[in-house]
């Protein structure tokens, strides 16, 4: 059966507050003909259920301040806290993705993730506000992990039904990890990261029904899911890598090319997202909420 949304999939709309244009790939539709900094709560509930419908919202020319940011951000959710980023100064809500022009530390975000999943209650959304934006790269990429689980073949949906995922940090964040700021590997890492917690660990269904709009969605990544509940780890890892295939396939993927004063809003249940480098030589700053619900 196709999907409700499909209709719907290349064609700009006018919805009652704004003008909604889907980008005609597998997710994502640009947002214009409204002020960010002065939504009120029809807007609000408007976006939300644009969200719902695209994964991804993109917002040109929406030049923020911090508190702006703030409350851009909760037209979509409450603000959420980060568990290994230090917050910018003045805000407990708000991060920097940032890397400098001759920076040489792993690139953050670089492998397919969806926000702080290993949390019990990983935030349902984020938001980034572009502020230096490189002339090449640094694009994000987006895969709709409602698409993907539409696409698999029946047998891998009837295996995956009732899995339980171990979803955990231990590689990415706190001691001996990837971005461990008191680690060599990451000398001159200009990213806010703390390094003095312990790793998160968490359960969810390896297939989520989203809240808002109803359809399945795999929910799993390479990076933070380290086993299944009740299997084998050797089972598990071939099947978490099969699953990988298809949430990562092209047809799945839009990539997000950035301006500066550009914000977009993607739903973590919805998709799954990566950084992309490419921009050596080149500042790149990004402010950073997230959103709970
Ligand atoms: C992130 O994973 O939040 C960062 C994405 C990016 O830098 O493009």
């Amino acid at each position: 059966m196709s999907s409700p949304f499909a209709r719907r999939s290349a064609v700009r709309y006018r919805s009652p507050m704004a003008v909604i244009t889907p980008t005609g790939h597998a997710c994502g539709a640009v947002v214009s003909d409204l002020d960010a900094r002065a939504i009120n709560d029809a807007e609000a509930a408007e976006l939300r259920s644009a969200l719902d419908e695209h994964h991804v919202l993109v917002f040109p020319d929406q030049r923020m301040s911090n508190d702006e940011l703030e409350r851009f951000s909760e037209a979509f959710g409450r603000l959420g806290t980060d568990p290994w980023f230090i917050p910018i100064e003045g805000s407990d809500h708000i991060a920097e993705i940032r890397r400098d022009a001759d920076e040489e530390a792993p690139l953050f975000g670089e492998g397919w993730h969806s926000d702080w999943s290993f949390l019990d209650s990983p935030p349902v959304a984020t938001c980034l506000l572009g502020l230096t934006i490189p002339p090449v790269g640094g694009d994000t990429l987006f895969a709709n992990q409602h698409l993907a689980y539409d696409r698999l073949p029946d047998d891998l949906k009837s295996r995956l039904e009732g899995l339980v995922a171990k979803h955990s940090d231990r590689f990415i964040y706190g001691k001996g990890s990837m971005h461990d700021p008191a680690s060599d590997e990451t000398a001159g890492q200009t990213m806010a990261i703390r390094g003095d917690r312990d790793p998160y660990d968490g359960q969810h269904p390896l297939v989520r029904i989203h809240e808002g709009n109803g359809r399945p969605a795999l929910f799993s990544t390479l990076g933070y899911v380290q086993g299944v509940v009740d299997m084998e780890d050797d089972e598990a890892r071939s099947l978490l890598r099969e699953i990988h295939e298809h949430q990562i396939d092209d047809a799945v993927i839009y990539r997000h090319r950035w301006e500066p004063d550009m914000a977009v809003v993607w739903d973590n249940r919805s998709v799954l997202h990566r950084a992309t480098g490419g921009y050596e030589g080149h500042d790149r700053l990004l402010r950073r909420t997230t959103i709970v619900r």
